[in-house]
């Protein structure tokens, strides 16, 4: 049976900005107090080091999986720091062209504008699955399970956590339990990108369900978290690698 790289790579970066009623950066409350507690810590200013600062790539993996994750407990996750949500597409797409045996990647129609650049940059050639449906003005779930269905085993799939961008369109839980079951299936290899956290809900643990419900069904799994809208930071990125032993 071929199997697929035994690591689970989450990149993630941070901040960014939501706009008030008068198109400003709206900063949340949260985040401003992080600010503070920051200023008024005293931090010795110690050099981060090139994969970042390590109990803030912990923070960010807990988010993303969840206080309980037994990936976490069993230190089965690697974090580096990347250049915003970006950076942190890049640096998976051109790990898994280089490590990855398929150097396919499926992306949903439409996906974010970048996406396409990105992954073609970093040596991927990129195909794309179906996603919406403009007569509905929904999700079009049989076309997008069809589609990764009929991809060549073990491609790499580009996803979306939450709050598709742009469609806004997300899967419903049930849907994504389908959907990792096609990609349990098929063999492929998932690449999760979550750049609004807590955005599609209002729940950070919600929004994360796709994440942890593969998590859950032992999938390996590459995932881009950005912070840039959440936290309304500027790039602070990381990655993290996630070692998942079969
Ligand atoms: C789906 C998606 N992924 C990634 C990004 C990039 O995130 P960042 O702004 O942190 O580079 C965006 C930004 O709009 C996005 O919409």
């Amino acid at each position: 049976m071929r199997r697929g790289p035994s690591l689970r790579v989450t990149v993630y970066s941070l901040l960014y900005c939501l706009g008030d009623d008068k198109g400003k950066p709206y900063v949340l409350p949260s985040v401003r107090a992080a600010e503070k507690a920051i200023v008024t810590s005293n931090l010795d200013k110690e050099y981060a080091g090139i994969t970042g600062v390590p109990a803030f790539a912990k923070a960010a993996a807990v988010l993303a999986y969840g206080s309980s994750s037994e990936a976490i407990k069993g230190d089965r996750v690697a974090i580096t720091q990347s250049i915003s949500g970006t950076g942190a597409l890049r640096i998976g797409g051109e790990f898994l062209a280089r490590f990855y045996p398929t150097k396919k990647i499926f992306i949903p129609t439409p996906s974010w504008a970048n996406h396409n650049a990105v992954f073609k940059d970093s040596g991927l050639e990129v195909v794309k699955y179906r996603y919406y449906n403009k007569d509905t003005i929904g999700l079009d779930f049989e076309g997008m399970v069809a589609d990764i269905k009929a991809a060549p085993e073990g491609s790499i799939v580009l996803l979306h956590a939450c709050a598709h961008n742009p469609t806004g369109i997300d899967p419903s839980e049930e849907q994504w339990r389908q959907i990792s079951d096609v990609m349990k299936e098929k063999k492929h290899y998932p690449f999760f990108d979550m750049a609004y956290q807590g955005f599609a809900s209002g729940d950070t643990n919600k929004d994360a369900f796709p994440i942890r419900h593969f998590q859950s069904q032992g999938h390996q799994f590459c995932l881009a978290q950005s912070f840039a809208k959440n936290m309304v930071q500027f790039p602070r990125p990381f990655l993290h690698v996630y070692r998942v032993p079969r």
